[in-house]
């Protein structure tokens, strides 16, 4: 069977099975302590179901402008780091993948080489810049990614105290806390639209469009900020309804499909993010079988508006779902 007949969940299994082979553990099972927050934000959504209206057919399309630029699908590659531990080519080969589906990168922890690595393929690139401790490095890498030609940038504020992996707090003297000013005259300084990321309360939403954040992403990083954070389909509602008509809100964690996409999107999510299905992905197929996941994740969303009356991501609104109560 070729990479691209592979179904979603074929892709997952054998790039599971990929990275196995290579000695790869940082997907399954989950980094943190118990993950009760990643198993709860699938709970959560299987239990969202589609009202379906089969009369008067619309055509769908799926195409989004983000940061000025046009993709064909609200489905994103949250960011990642530590390519270099699948292979010396797993970015490059995820970054042209990407782009062929028509999506969009955004990196993690990493150098200006990769960087650069990242954007010579096209791809539209954001840089999530780590909450570092030394102010100089956040404003070095923010000019470093304005100078490289990156769409966007921003932080990932739930690294602040350290970022927890297999039960252990990790580089804490390397992260820290910022304080508001310093991240109100960061977000001013770059003409660059600013993504928060890590958004899980109605307070950090409403404090991210105070400092004129353009976007922030409703996140709980796949439980490496803190154990048993709110998850994130869970925090989105209450987050839509205080600041969805004045920030692009994005989401991520714990996505698997195209369907769970149009779940977060008729929750007011205007795009959704997967990290480490995208490394799943590459160990299926390398950027083949990142473009295939894309694409078919993107054919399930669009079948799906189709079925439930949506021409485009524009019309999708919570008429469209039904939440039972989710048995936890
Ligand atoms: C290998 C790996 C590296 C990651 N590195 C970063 C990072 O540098 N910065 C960041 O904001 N998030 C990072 N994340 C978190 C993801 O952006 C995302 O929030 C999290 O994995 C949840 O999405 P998922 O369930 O689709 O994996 C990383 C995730 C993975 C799997």
């Amino acid at each position: 069977m070729s990479e691209e007949q592979l179904t979603i969940s074929q892709i997952y299994a054998k790039g599971k099975e990929k990275l196995e082979e290579i000695g790869y553990k940082r997907v399954f099972p989950p980094d943190s302590g118990t993950d009760a927050s990643v198993l709860a934000n699938r709970t959560f959504l299987d239990a969202i179901f589609f009202r379906t209206k089969f009369f008067n057919p619309v055509k769908v399309d799926t195409d989004i402008t983000l940061f000025g630029v046009k993709l064909r699908t609200p489905i994103f590659c949250s960011p990642m780091s530590g390519f270099n531990r699948l292979s010396s080519t797993a970015l490059i080969d995820i970054a042209i993948g990407l782009k062929n589906a028509g999506s969009l990168l955004m990196l993690g922890i990493g150098g200006s080489d990769e960087l650069q690595r990242a954007i010579d393929t096209g791809v539209p690139v954001v840089k999530i810049i780590k909450p570092y401790q030394k102010t100089e490095l956040i404003y070095e890498k923010l000019r470093d990614a304005e100078d490289r030609g990156c769409v966007a940038v921003g932080m990932d504020i739930d690294h602040f105290y350290g970022a927890l992996r297999d039960g252990k707090v990790v580089m804490t003297d390397l992260f820290g806390p910022q304080r508001t000013e310093m991240l109100q005259q960061l977000i001013s300084s770059t003409k660059l639209p600013f993504i928060i990321k890590g958004v899980l309360s109605v307070q950090d939403a409403q404090e991210a469009v105070r400092l004129k954040a353009s976007a922030i992403i409703v996140s709980s990083h796949g439980s490496s900020s803190i154990d048993f954070a709110v998850p994130s389909v869970v925090a989105l509602p209450d987050i839509i309804k205080a600041v969805g008509n004045e920030v692009t809100v994005f989401i991520d964690t714990g996505f698997k499909t195209g369907s769970d996409v149009l779940k977060a999107l008729a929750m007011g999510a205007k795009a959704v993010g997967f990290a480490g299905s995208m490394l799943l992905a590459w160990g299926a197929g390398e950027s083949g079988g990142v473009e295939n996941l894309i694409n078919q994740m993107t054919a399930e969303l669009s079948r799906t508006m189709a079925a439930t009356g949506c021409p485009n991501l524009k019309a999708i609104d919570n008429s469209i779902i039904v939440q039972l109560p989710a048995k936890l």
